[in-house]
């Protein structure tokens, strides 16, 4: 695959055209070996292409990410109903579907009705309201809708306490009214304009129509009337805007969103966006978050297996892009759909609809449902276990929203790990797409489990340890774990083990396992996405002869990473991958936090230029207390990104923590007390002084916990405390001793909700400060107690 190795190929366009990643899984037939590079070469290549000022800036902030309602914290779960039913919906049809799905499967956690194309009639030409179809067809017992507004429809929907989905287009008219004029449910006969019911040009009124009239909660934005599929094109009056470039199909959505934000539901932050209608075109990977809370990744899903593999091969290393509120949307579920290969009729349909589930779960894709949910047939009963199988979902729904990557790829099938919220805590999928029996393993490095170390190995498809776990069954121990796959089918396991980090620095993080913490800010498309611990083609990760087991690669990007002050340091070595040979590339990496250069690998080079291949690995180390946003550039220092194959190898983070006796908390002033019990006081607070604060690790699997507070104060005073994302609460600490200098510690409980948010990090910060001279404070001289020790219990 040597066209990564150079900038904008046809073939490269090409594929990103397609929305392929590209350069992420080919094999590079460039020797990594002996290619390390004479200073004298350095300095050739140094003289023969000068540098350039950076390209890539900082941003100073996260970008590109959906301001506004936080919706979508973890993939949207519902049904929708193209699959099942296409064109053929009525009110009474979608009202029973609502109601099979309270009766089966809202508990699960699949709360939504989402209408798909085929509700409208026609667009009023005064008002400019789209009006339901109210005609009687054939096949319908009466009217498809008894009144023009869906709005009773939704009302039914949410008195089961279920969300309602709407369908709408970027361009003048749909989908089906494109593709499928002439079925019985869409009336060719409207003439132009009142058939236009796409929302261009009609943005506000539709938004406030659909979010504040008929009171829907999610929208899904189809792309026909952009895209054009008809050669040639349907005959007037249909339109279609066909040929729209990114930027204006971007710029479509952005009209959309922005009447979207002005809606009273939108403010009351209920609404979830799904912007179907790039089909994963237009490197829509890289602007999709900034539009919507999930966006296809490739064409219409079928009820076979290769029609489940383009999605699948789409979204499948893409895993930079996805995270809480922005999903890779690999397209509705086909299981139970009928005549596929995934209806349920037999164990095989069974098992490739077990499969279907794995994957789509552990890639963290919304789980819309695509079966006609009033089936009673025995496929129908047959798969609702898989459809609701918790330990499945939780994976799916696990809060870090971190989407799999994909660990190993070969004749014998894919391995698939997603690093869960809790520290250690891995899931995998062992994906057999072959007709025979295949073996797959994963290592303890892939797990990312410390050498040696014991693990417990949950399979979540028959709900059984089946090693470690319980006492009776021994753990299993490393360096790997095979399983043996049956054809077409796929293993889910839970693996719980010592994460690597662990003992050096609980709750650090390689970067290259939580994904979800990362926003690709800035990426030259025609290279594809970022890779986790390979190279961009897929292949081990090498610099200037040193192998590294993880890191993150790509070339010329900024990767913002979203610290929210929760972490110390920020580790890496860096260099340019091996295999584009010696002496190539050029890059100059650089470190922000919150827009300021906290590294430069200028200062590290011979004669402060460019990395090139042959030169580091270079350590970076870097304080991050404090930081909001990192950003990690890959600037072409050359002006070309041509083999700027650039690595951060071993990126980690590590968590801040101040559990331990006599440490001094960030930002306090400590006094010394010769009989205190860790000889000084951790911190002495007033409203004097600036606030002080910690972080702190959170127990795991917990939704609360309680903070202790050990303090010395020889009078009531109060604290005013601010627990992670919970609200400041001041307490009053009583009197500990009579004097100043004697040991007697007092101890303060707070109990506090643990909130998605900090959990994910698997940390929180305290902050400390004096309340305010009044309030609920009893004392109000302004001083708070010395605190001596925190820490946090479940
Ligand atoms: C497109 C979408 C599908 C479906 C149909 C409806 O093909 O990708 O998911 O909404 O339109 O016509």
């Amino acid at each position: 695959m040597h066209f990564c190795h150079r900038k904008r190929t046809i073939l490269a366009l090409f594929f990103s055209t397609l929305g392929i990643a590209g350069c992420g899984g080919g094999n590079s037939s460039t020797s990594a070996s002996g290619a390390a590079m004479s200073a004298a070469a350095v300095a050739a290549a140094a003289a023969a292409s000068p540098e350039q000022p950076p390209s890539i800036l900082p941003q100073g902030q996260l970008t590109a990410l959906l301001s506004g309602p936080k919706t979508a914290q973890t993939p949207t779960m519902g049904w929708s109903s193209w699959n099942p039913l296409g064109l053929a919906i009525s009110q009474s049809i979608l009202e029973a579907q609502a109601d099979a799905l309270k009766k089966n499967y809202l508990s699960s956690g699949y709360n939504l009705i989402a209408i798909d194309d085929g509700w409208y009639h026609d667009r009023d030409q005064t008002t400019f309201a789209i009006n339901a179809d109210t005609r009687t067809i054939s096949g319908f017992p009466g009217p498809r809708f008894p009144t023009t507004s869906l709005r009773p429809l939704v009302d039914y929907i949410h008195a089961k306490g279920i969300k309602a989905g709407i369908y709408t287009d970027l361009g003048r008219n749909t989908c089906a009214q494109q593709q499928d004029s002439k079925a019985q449910e869409v009336d060719n006969t409207v003439p132009a304009p009142n058939n236009q019911v796409g929302s261009l040009g009609h943005e506000v009124s539709d938004m406030t129509l659909f979010f504040d009239t008929w009171d829907f909660d999610y929208i899904k934005i189809d792309g026909c009337g952009v895209e054009g599929y008809d050669t040639p094109p349907p005959p007037p009056p249909y339109q279609f805007l066909a040929n729209y470039t990114e930027a204006q199909a971007m710029a479509q959505y952005q009209t959309l969103d922005a009447a979207i934000a002005g809606t009273n539901k939108y403010k009351n932050g209920s609404v979830v966006i799904n912007a179907t209608g790039m089909w994963g075109g237009r490197n829509v990977r890289n602007w999709g978050k900034s539009i919507a809370n999930q966006w296809r990744t490739h064409g219409d899903i079928h009820n076979t297996w290769s029609g489940i593999m383009g999605p699948y091969n789409s979204s499948v290393g893409r895993e930079f892009y996805a995270g809480p509120g922005h999903w890779n949307d690999m397209d509705q579920l086909e299981i139970g759909v009928k005549n596929g290969d995934f209806e349920g009729v037999n164990d095989t349909q069974l098992t490739a609809a077990t499969a279907h589930m794995s994957l789509w779960s552990i890639l963290a894709s919304p789980l819309i449902l695509g079966h006609d949910l009033t089936s009673t047939t025995a496929a129908a009963k047959a798969i609702l276990p898989i459809l609701t199988n918790a330990e499945v979902i939780a994976v799916n729904q696990d809060v870090a929203g971190n989407q799999a990557t994909r660990v190993s790829t070969g004749a014998a099938g894919d391995v698939l790990v997603k690093a869960l919220n809790t520290q250690g805590k891995v899931a995998v999928v062992f994906f057999n797409p072959n007709t025979t029996q295949q073996t797959l393993s994963v290592t303890w490095s892939q797990l990312r489990f410390a050498p040696g170390s014991s693990a417990s190995v949950r399979d979540l498809w028959q709900h059984t340890d089946i090693a470690g776990g319980s006492s009776s069954v021994a753990g299993a121990t490393g360096p790997s774990y095979s399983v043996a796959v049956p054809p077409q089918s796929a293993q889910m396991y839970i693996f719980s083990g010592t994460h690597i980090l662990a003992s050096s620095s609980p709750g650090s993080r390689y970067l290259s396992e939580m994904p979800a913490w990362i926003n690709v800010a800035q990426a030259d498309p025609s290279w594809g996405t970022p890779v986790a611990d390979k190279n961009i083609h897929g292949n081990p990760i090498q610099i200037n002869g040193t192998p590294f087991n993880y890191g993150i690669a790509s070339v010329a990007t900024n990767l913002q990473v979203a610290l929210n002050k929760q972490f110390s340091r920020f580790d890496a070595q860096i260099g340019i991958d091996d295999n584009v040979g010696a002496g190539r590339g050029s890059v100059r990496f650089m470190v922000y936090g919150d827009g300021k250069l906290l590294y430069d690998s200028n200062s590290a080079t011979p004669g402060n230029g460019p990395v090139r291949q042959g030169m580091g690995p270079y350590p970076v180390s870097l304080d991050v207390s404090g930081v909001n946003t990192l950003e990690l550039i890959q600037d072409p220092a050359d002006g070309s990104t041509s083999y700027d194959e650039g690595i951060w190898a071993n990126a980690k983070l590590t968590a801040l923590s101040s559990t331990q006796e006599g440490e001094t908390l960030t930002g306090a002033v400590a006094a010394s007390c010769s009989s205190c019990s860790n000889g000084a006081y951790g911190s002495q607070i007033s409203n004097k002084r600036p606030a002080t604060s910690a972080m702190l690790l959170l127990p795991s699997s917990a939704s609360s916990a309680t903070l202790v507070v050990k303090y010395l104060s020889a009078e009531t005073r109060s604290l005013r405390v601010t627990i992670g994302s919970n609200p400041a609460i001041t307490v009053n600490a009583p009197p500990t001793e009579t004097s100043w200098g004697q040991n007697i510690v007092g101890t303060l409980t707070i109990p506090f909700v643990i909130s998605p948010q900090d959990s994910t990090t698997g940390a929180v910060r305290v902050k400390f400060d004096s309340p305010p001279v009044s309030g609920t404070a009893t004392v109000t001289n302004g001083w708070a107690p010395d605190i001596d020790v925190i820490s946090i219990t479940p």
